[in-house]
């Protein structure tokens, strides 16, 4: 750990030092990720929630193979959703029975390698799916452990999206539960061993946090009373948002486990065999990561200032506001070198992409140091979501450079390279 002083997570000079030396080491369009920083989530996440729960990080929110090494050792669990997935997964390290497999549209191709090298769990989200797996099983000779996933009648007001309480894809139905697990248990290749519900992320509200929560240990209650489930596991898909826009505020953990504290409890008491664990991503390493671009060119137009620059939501799709974002609202965001005292005043500026479409907005009216060409702009909030979930290739511009620091020391660790 670095020393508070200097480290970058509290001292403005010190993060803008790392992100100009990454820049000029590595170039720009690049993701910064400060493992230091991850460390340190991770410590206030099992300080306040530890006490009831494992932790398995979501790759889908980051997949990068170096962060997936480091967490080896530090994380408990991985949950995967592809096939592409468990393959970085295993490249990084982690044994095969660490990892659990979601996803709604699950095929043979990608089945098959996953229960052959001995996946810790099949999260079911069909009977299909489970017929699939049953058969798959069969063949190479394993009973494959599996949770299955529930989607709950409701999800709390609070939540950036839902995966459930309404029509969806994902997982099974509660009402159709009853029904369909029983089809499920009867299946001789598989082991149910527990339960899965992840139905909403980015919640920014404790009392939303708890309300689902509770609505989770009902469903688990109920659902292993019907199957008479004494179960292994059960995931808790935690929905913990993490601050992006200006005027955000951090969730509050103390808060969530003062509210929730004695419900756990009580439910840890009527499941002791069972494990709990809160399955999450981007609570992690979103605030761990920055995103750097560097302006190429200034246009003043029609009385607006307007900053291009070499990344854009070519390399992140999320800060450009159109991943999942109904309303477009400017990322956190930061001139490196701030207003070198006074010399560069305040002012409102748009900052657009190299991409030709107007949607390559990566802030509207944004306050910040005048810019000029050169000037490198830091997004916060982008260790999540980035690369992995960017239309990389569109207009092929150079992809972003991925960047770890780890107590000081940078690397390359780019995973999808062309330059
Ligand atoms: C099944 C599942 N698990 C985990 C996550 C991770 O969510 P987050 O990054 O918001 O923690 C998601 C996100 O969509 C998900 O669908």
């Amino acid at each position: 750990m670095t020393d508070a002083a200097t480290d970058p997570a509290t001292d403005p000079a010190a993060l803008d030092r790392q992100l100009a030396e990454a820049a000029a080491r590595f170039g720009t369009p690049a993701y910064v990720y400060a493992t230091d920083e991850i460390e340190a989530r991770l410590a206030h996440l099992r300080a306040h929630l530890g006490r009831w729960f494992a932790v398995s990080f979501a790759v889908k929110s980051n997949p990068n193979p170096a962060l997936l090494d480091w967490m080896r050792g530090r994380l408990d669990y991985l949950d995967i959703s592809s096939g592409g997935e468990f393959a970085l997964s295993r490249e990084a390290g982690w044994d095969a029975a660490k990892v659990s497999f979601t996803g709604p549209a699950k095929r043979d191709a990608e089945l098959r390698p996953a229960i052959g090298a001995g996946l810790g769990e099949l999260v079911l989200e069909s009977l299909r799916e489970a017929r699939l797996a049953d058969a798959i099983a069969a063949e190479l000779g394993r009973v494959q452990p599996v949770l299955i996933r529930i989607a709950p009648a409701r999800v709390p007001k609070g939540f950036g999206d839902q995966m459930a309480g309404r029509p969806s894809p994902f997982g099974i139905d509660v009402e159709d539960a009853a029904e369909i697990l029983p089809q499920i248990a009867a299946l001789p290749n598989l082991r149910i061993i527990g339960l899965h519900i992840y139905s909403g992320t980015q919640c920014l509200k404790p009392e939303a946090i708890c309300e689902n929560w509770r609505i989770f240990m009902q469903v688990f209650s109920d659902t292993c009373a019907a199957l008479d489930l004494n179960p292994e596991k059960l995931i808790f898909g935690a929905g913990l948002g993490i601050p992006y826009h200006p005027g955000d505020s951090a969730l509050d953990l103390a808060a969530i486990a003062a509210e929730i504290g004695p419900e756990l409890d009580a439910f840890a008491a009527q499941f002791p065999a069972t494990r709990l664990v809160l399955e999450l991503g981007r609570y992690l390493v979103g605030p761990a990561g920055r995103f750097l671009t560097r302006v190429v060119s200034v246009k003043q137009s029609r009385g607006t200032r307007i900053a291009i620059c070499d990344g854009g939501l070519n390399g992140n799709l999320a800060a450009s506001g159109n991943f999942g974002m109904v309303l477009r609202r400017n990322y956190v965001m930061h001139r490196v070198g701030g207003d070198e005292n006074g010399a560069r005043p305040e002012e409102k500026q748009d900052i657009s992409g190299p991409l030709c479409t107007s949607i390559d907005k990566l802030g509207g009216s944004v306050a910040l140091p005048r810019l000029e060409e050169g000037d490198l702009i830091a997004i916060h909030a982008c260790g999540a979501y980035g690369p992995t979930a960017s239309p990389l290739h569109f207009i092929s511009h150079p992809t972003p450079v991925e960047v770890l620091v780890t107590g000081g020391q940078m690397r390359d660790v780019t995973r999808i390279r062309d330059r």
